[in-house]
């Protein structure tokens, strides 16, 4: 079995060491890594029997990049305590040392692993080698060397692109771009290197220097425009934040001063990047994302193992139907579609087609691989061929009744070990099971939520819902299929609106009260997408959601929560005069016939007006408080904070980072925020509750709304964070 303690392994074949690079699972760069991987240079130039060095990586890949736990290490300090001397020793040795050195790579070569294999003199890659510096995905900048030698070797523009869209290429590409000198099978890539490295010690092969190459370099004139766009462009899409910035600046740093002179201001840029709260939030992301998928109770348990599902009936072909069912078949899950009559079956399918036939427009897949998904499905008007699911998703209309016959049905005619699952957004699961044998209590075990959000084949998250009876084996069973289908699983526990929605319910009522306090829509939802950073603001939200869904939804929180909701007649007037969203042509905003582009519709005022007078939060003739941008930020989201932290002290997550990673993935949490509580620690517990109760000052007919949840005013009183969950023995 392979170690795992970080190590670099040494052996000498034929006058070639080989340096592998080994740490499972994807032998990320430990400091005690890179400390043996020097060790290891030093002795391959000291043996005499060694005329080369090949560096490797062992576990079928090359290296990941910096080991991300060292960010989160207190004891490393700043930037996971990079020793830059050590790093541009390493890279100094690999490619300028007396003998040469090849990289052979497989698997993956991110970050610091792609940095180290540009520092070899040369590469040999296996075909469908994923290779990338994604470093400011975690909010800092690629730290050895990065920044310098990858325009040097794939041309300025396609660096740059690659760093700031930390999207990796695979190896073919890199072949053609000049990153990967030669590709080889895997099982030939360590004699194919070693014969590479004998040749550029012998001259057979030149030896190249990626750092003071400039071949691939435009002129200074051109470079800087390049750079000049780049900025702009980043200016637009990554909104304020300062590390692409740093890394466009250490990338220019090198272009004027030389490749030696970048590295200086490469890792100056790289320190700074490192001190901010973008880079710990988006670090945390990256944890907390992997570790939704482990569940106490149901991935801990010994022996238990997920059963295969290749077979998923779907129960409604409307819009979340057919995304989901696109879901499956591209993963390889077989569907049977069912759907009440031919007609809605037909648009059920027709909708999958073009799901799959806009993902080939896309160039993200073939058509025969569209064909072959689509001949997955098969379309049925009964139960009879449902013997054959291994589980059901419900995904009709939200009709408690309707939900309640199918459950009752799908017990006869399902096998008794298929998983019954329902796609509600808001409705208690036990709830839609009580008409089964026993008041749902025969099929209890294999009940659960499998709630997906729309459209169901692109957003990343799944919320899989359990009650207090579902079984370890349903959830495991669902949670792989979760990463077959390539889909991040939140498990939660059941309530109304479970984790995602319940804690988005008082983003648009906020939103809402706001606009009865006389505050214009368009400006809250200015602040909200612009400065905050949302995809779109609350009004902007509810005209692609729907008026007429946000009252139908809003309705059981109204009825959930009673104490603690703002019910305006806002919406419901949209709904009377059918303006109901993008669908109908006019909600809050009204939407270009041809372009579909939203823009603020004067026609709105009458009935925010009319909404006003009704909600009388602001006496006649008064003038609305003045708010500043600032303060509808606040406003908005601490009672989101609020009902987040109920929703961790009731343990409908399993821990509060679920949360950051389900308002992530599902309500767009800015990402470099970290989610929703990680952000809510940053600004500080007793400000949120001050801010409540202030709040709650100003609206006083609206108190219960505002009224800060236990968990919070304790983690104030406390200075206890948010993110560290309800302390032992303290259930609320
Ligand atoms: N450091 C530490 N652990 C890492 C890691 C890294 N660089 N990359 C991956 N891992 C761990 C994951 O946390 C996970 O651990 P777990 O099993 O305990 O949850 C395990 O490796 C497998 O990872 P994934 O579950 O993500 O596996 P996938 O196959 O889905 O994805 C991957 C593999 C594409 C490599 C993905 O893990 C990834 O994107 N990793 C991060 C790559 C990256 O950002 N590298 C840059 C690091 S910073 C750096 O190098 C700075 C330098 O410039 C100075």
């Amino acid at each position: 079995m392979a170690s795992k303690q970080p190590e670099a392994k040494y052996s000498v074949d034929n006058g070639v060491a080989v340096i592998t690079l080994s740490y499972p699972p994807l032998n990320a760069l430990h400091p005690l890594l890179l400390r043996s991987l020097f060790d290891q240079l030093r002795r391959a130039h000291a043996d005499p029997a060694v005329r080369a060095i090949v560096v490797t990586g062992a576990n079928n890949n090359f290296c990941a990049g910096f080991d991300i736990n060292q960010f989160q290490n207190p004891s490393a300090g700043s930037g996971g305590g990079i020793d830059n001397k050590i790093n541009d020793a390493i890279c100094e040795v690999l490619e300028g040392g007396l003998k040469p050195t090849v990289a052979a790579v497989q698997g993956v070569a991110l970050g610091g692993g792609l940095e180290v294999a540009m520092g070899c003199n040369a590469r040999v890659v296996a075909p469908g080698t994923k290779l990338g510096l994604p470093e400011l995905q975690l909010g800092i900048l690629p730290g050895f060397g990065g920044t310098q030698r990858l325009p040097r070797l794939v041309g300025l523009a396609k660096a740059a692109e690659m760093m700031l869209t930390s999207t990796p290429i695979k190896a073919e590409a890199g072949l053609k771009l000049g990153l990967v000198d030669a590709l080889a099978p895997p099982e030939q890539l360590l004699s194919a290197a070693k014969a590479m490295a004998l040749d550029i010690a012998e001259g057979r092969k030149p030896r190249m220097y990626s750092l003071t190459r400039t071949d691939k370099l435009p002129p200074l004139g051109e470079a800087l425009a390049i750079l000049d766009m780049a900025r702009a462009e980043t200016a637009k899409r990554a909104r304020g934040l300062r590390h692409p910035q740093l890394c466009l600046n250490a990338i220019q740093a090198g272009i004027e001063a030389g490749g030696a002179g970048g590295l200086v201001a490469e890792s100056k840029a790289f320190a700074e990047a490192a001190s901010l709260d973008t880079h710990k939030a988006l670090v945390h992301i990256f944890f907390a994302q992997r570790s939704t998928k482990k569940v106490k109770g149901v991935t801990d348990v010994p022996g238990l193992k997920p059963r295969p599902i290749r077979c998923v009936a779907v129960l409604g072909g409307g819009l979340m139907g057919s995304g989901i069912a696109t879901a499956l078949v591209l993963a390889g899950v077989d569907v049977i579609l069912k759907e009440v009559n031919q007609g809605f079956l037909d648009a059920g399918m027709g909708r999958i087609k073009a799901n799959l036939q806009s993902r080939v427009k896309k160039g993200a897949m073939s058509a025969s691989a569209a064909d072959a998904a689509l001949g997955r499905v098969k379309g049925s008007l009964d139960y009879s061929d449902f013997g054959r699911a291994d589980m059901v998703i419900e995904a009709v209309i939200e009709d408690i009744g309707l939900k309640q016959r199918i459950f009752a049905d799908l017990e006869k005619v399902c096998r008794p070990d298929a998983i019954l699952s329902t796609n509600t957004s808001t409705i208690d699961i036990d709830l839609v099971g009580a008409k089964m044998e026993g008041g749902g209590a025969k099929s209890a075990g294999r009940l659960l939520g499998a709630h997906f959000f729309s459209p169901a084949h692109v957003m990343p998250l799944l919320e899989i819902v359990k009650t207090s009876r579902t079984s370890p084996q349903a959830l495991l069973d669902t949670l792989a299929l979760s990463g077959r289908i390539k889909k991040t699983p939140v498990v939660v526990g059941n309530c109304t609106g479970f984790a995602v929605n319940r804690v988005f319910f008082p983003y648009t009522m906020s939103a809402v009260m706001l606009a009865d306090l006389g505050m214009d829509p368009y400006r809250i939802d200015a602040a909200v997408a612009g400065k905050f950073g949302m995809p779109m603001g609350p009004f902007r939200l509810n005209d692609l959601v729907g008026s007429d869904i946000g009252l139908h939804v809003g309705a059981n929180f109204v009825t959930s929560f009673s104490e603690r909701v703002y019910v305006s007649r806002l919406i419901p007037l949209l709904n009377e005069v059918k303006r109901l969203g993008e669908k109908t042509g006019k909600g809050f905003y009204k939407f270009d016939a041809k372009t579909r582009k939203a823009s603020p519709d004067p026609e709105l005022a009458p009935l925010l007006a009319e909404s006003r007078k009704a909600a009388g939060l602001v006496k006649e003739g008064a003038k609305p408080p003045a708010l500043s941008d600032a303060d509808i930020l606040d406003f908005i989201f601490f009672p989101v904070v609020n009902e987040g932290c109920r929703v961790v002290s009731e343990g409908i997550v399993d821990k509060p980072a679920d949360l950051d990673v389900a308002s992530v993935m599902a309500m767009g949490f800015p990402p470099v925020k970290g989610g929703l509580i990680f952000w809510a620690d940053l600004v500080g517990a007793p400000r949120i509750v001050a801010r409540l109760r202030q709040f709650a000052a100003l609206v006083p007919q609206h108190a219960g709304f505002f009224a800060p949840c236990d968990y919070l005013v304790q983690a104030a009183a406390a200075g206890r964070k948010l993110s560290a969950g309800v302390p032992p023995a303290s259930k609320m």
